[in-house]
């Protein structure tokens, strides 16, 4: 089959997840409960993606890599089979998605597993996991005929949404809560052209703002219940198993704030297992800030029945999250993979962070709940040693470089309720060293390095 026959058999419909019903394309919940929307594809029960088999597939999507197609260059349109359709001129991409997969043999022996790996999504292009949703979610908003875009946003969905809208000749507005993003974020969606507004509220009271701003004008909400992000977040669960050669690793972990990419992955693998693509499903589990938990709460205390908002606090910015819209998506992610929800300590998180920067990987703080999170997994025996684990670092180590070096200074913690328990970080702080302009004063710090 050529090509472009296979790209217009992907044909897409909106589901509610709670009562089944279809929707209107660009619509975000059901009309008859309110629950949230997801994307299927009728035509995949008989044809397949495409109407192409998996075995097709996996050739066809790692044939494009080394294609000179601006669609094929990107992580994400190179699996345009199982995405809604865009028409190709619409495509907005800034080459987002193929991130790197790498081993961490360190962070495996200190959270006592054999095999570790970050698959780093901080490796997009505005540095963070959000790209890959963007780009479906921006094309889509520009083949519906919207002028503006919109978001509430920690930091790493307005810059990426600031960037996309740019690309693709839109305007885009954003709201963040006053003070409480990282200013490298604040300061890409500056640097791309968004109306940036900080809200003296928190993420939550931005998208309570948000929603009704777009009830009453003609923006497209970018925020993550839109079901076209998620798609595109999918296809960084196609690419990872892709990289393990579709052999799927015994456990993937990722952090949760509004819960959206756990949903994805996990749409993800539930799509490659019904199309034949793997065997088995990977466990997921989300790991959550202590103080930022409602998905920990939710299924402690009442068992997933209804979700239990928190005012939500923590350093992790980017997860500073205490109602989160995609919940119950995460939670049929996590009951349907034999996964599991965890949450860690401010210093926990901030020791995981410490661990992955010294492997020369890095990462933004919200990421590295995964490995904190790992640690007490294989404490508590749900991870066994000899499973194979992926870590899903969301955002680059440069997306918070205040954090990273407030943390090597020694005052990250300073006059706030961990500052007693964080003497146990002074062994992975390096401070910097200030010197004379001297050979033999750098020469004399070297031999003492040394020893
Ligand atoms: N990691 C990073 C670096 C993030 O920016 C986010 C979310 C998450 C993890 C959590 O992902 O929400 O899908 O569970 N950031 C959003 C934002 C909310 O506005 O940038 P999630």
């Amino acid at each position: 089959m050529s090509e472009s026959a296979a790209q217009t058999e992907s044909a897409s419909e909106l589901r509610c997840i709670g009562c089944g019903q279809t929707a209107l394309p660009d619509r975000f919940r059901c009309e008859h409960c309110r629950d949230l929307l997801e994307i299927i594809y009728p035509g995949w029960e008989d044809r397949g993606p495409g109407g192409l088999s998996s075995v097709a597939l996996k050739r066809l999507w790692r044939d494009r890599r080394s294609s000179l197609d601006p669609a094929d260059q990107s992580g994400v349109w190179r699996f345009r089979e199982i995405l809604p359709e865009i028409a190709r001129p619409q495509i907005i991409t800034i080459r987002e998605g193929n991130t790197p997969v790498y081993e961490l043999p360190h962070c495996a022996k200190s959270a006592g597993v054999d095999r570790l790996y970050a698959k780093h999504q901080g490796m997009n292009p505005t540095g963070s996991f959000k790209d890959t949703g963007m780009t479906v979610a921006a094309s889509f908003a520009r083949q519906a005929g919207y002028k503006w875009v919109a978001c509430a946003s920690t930091g790493n969905t307005s810059a990426s949404m600031a960037a996309y809208a740019a690309r693709g000749g839109l305007h885009s507005l954003v709201l963040i809560p006053d003070g409480k993003i990282s200013w490298s974020k604040l300061s890409q969606s500056l640097d791309y052209g968004a109306i940036t507004c900080q809200l003296k509220t928190d993420f939550d009271g931005c998208v309570r703002v948000l929603n009704e701003v777009v009830q009453r004008m003609p923006v497209y909400l970018l925020n993550s219940v839109n079901p076209y992000r998620v798609e595109g977040q999918k296809t960084s669960a196609f690419e990872l198993l892709e990289q393990f050669g579709w052999e799927p690793p015994d456990h993937i972990i990722v952090p949760g704030g509004n819960l959206a990419n756990s949903s994805a992955i996990g749409k993800a693998v539930r799509e490659m297992k019904q199309l034949g693509f793997i065997s088995r499903l990977p466990k997921i589990s989300v790991i959550q800030a202590e103080g930022a938990n409602p998905l920990v709460r939710t299924i402690r205390e009442n068992g997933g029945e209804q979700l239990i908002a928190v005012h939500a606090d923590t350093m992790a910015t980017a997860i500073r999250i205490g109602n989160p819209a995609s919940w119950k998506k995460a939670l049929r992610v996590i009951r349907e993979s034999g996964g599991t929800v965890e949450q860690v300590s401010e210093i926990e998180i901030a020791a995981a962070k410490a661990e992955i920067g010294a492997e020369g990987v890095g990462c933004e703080p919200a990421s590295a709940v995964t490995l904190a999170g790992l640690k007490k997994l294989v404490m508590q025996g749900f991870v066994k040693p000899n499973d194979s684990v992926v870590l899903v670092l969301t955002g680059h180590v440069l997306k918070d470089s205040e954090y990273t070096l407030k943390f090597h200074r020694g005052d990250l913690f300073a006059e706030t309720a961990f500052e007693k328990q964080s003497d146990v970080l002074k062994a992975q702080q390096r401070l910097p060293i200030t010197l004379e302009p001297s050979v033999e004063a750098v020469i004399e710090l070297l031999q003492s390095a040394e020893k």
